[in-house]
């Protein structure tokens, strides 16, 4: 695991928007496609605004989401939505190209309908990931259990509302070449500082095929 510190945000966000840039040309070389999943939250914002921005041929690839939340198809707080409107729908991409978590159906009803998809996807070339105040990621929360065979699961009780999401499993992430987290702000310093101390948040359980890099700014690294 590569821990790679920037100062700003914004620079995480280039830096990020790089590396995702590196991924994609590898995996196109290689397949003809790129399999990214996204990350829902916030802090990818920036990074998808400056990939819409960039001059990159999008045709070959292919958007899977990390995690979703149970919220109405449209709901502007749903993950897809944000990927869509800043990044998609800015850089022309078909919605064709994205495949999203059916979460208006609820929690089993979607994650069984993903297990599907999530299936024939696999293996990622790109897992992007967040990392909350309590270190958790995707939709993979502290003190939850799940079960070891799926590759997306149905998630309750939520300590971030949502209380009702959608996740990819751990096992399912693991399936990546490359994982991406993306930290930043003085909020996710004591997540991070637990993380790299005692290992026992979620995110310190996420592993990979190929490198997992760590891209957080200065003021979640103090
Ligand atoms: C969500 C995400 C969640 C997010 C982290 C960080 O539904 O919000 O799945 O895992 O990535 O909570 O969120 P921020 O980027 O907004 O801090």
């Amino acid at each position: 695991m590569d821990w790679i510190t920037l100062n700003t945000p914004e620079d995480v966000a280039k830096r990020c928007c790089i590396e995702i840039q590196q991924c994609a040309e590898k995996a196109l070389a290689k397949t003809g496609k790129f399999k990214i999943v996204l990350a829902g939250g916030s802090t990818p914002s920036l990074a998808y605004k400056l990939l819409a921005e960039s001059n990159t041929d999008f045709s070959g690839w292919e958007f899977y989401i990390g995690d979703e939340r149970c919220l109405p198809v449209d709901h502007d707080e749903r993950n897809s939505k944000l990927a869509t409107s800043i990044l998609l729908k800015a850089a022309g991409i078909p919605s064709s190209q994205l495949y999203p978590i059916p979460t208006e159906l609820g929690p089993e009803a979607a994650a069984d309908q993903y297990e599907a998809v999530i299936k024939s996807a696999l293996p990622f070339d790109c897992v992007l990931l967040g990392l909350g105040e309590d270190g958790h990621t995707a939709s993979l929360f502290p003190g939850h259990t799940h079960p070891a065979d799926r590759l997306s699961i149905p998630v309750y009780n939520s300590p971030k509302p949502p209380s009702e999401r959608v996740s990819l499993s751990f096992e399912a992430i693991h399936q990546s070449e490359t994982i991406l987290f993306i930290v930043t702000g003085s909020g996710k310093k004591e997540a991070v500082n637990t993380w790299k101390t005692t290992g026992t948040v979620p995110a310190a359980k996420i592993t990979s095929k190929g490198n997992i890099k760590v891209l957080i700014d200065s003021a979640a690294a103090e």
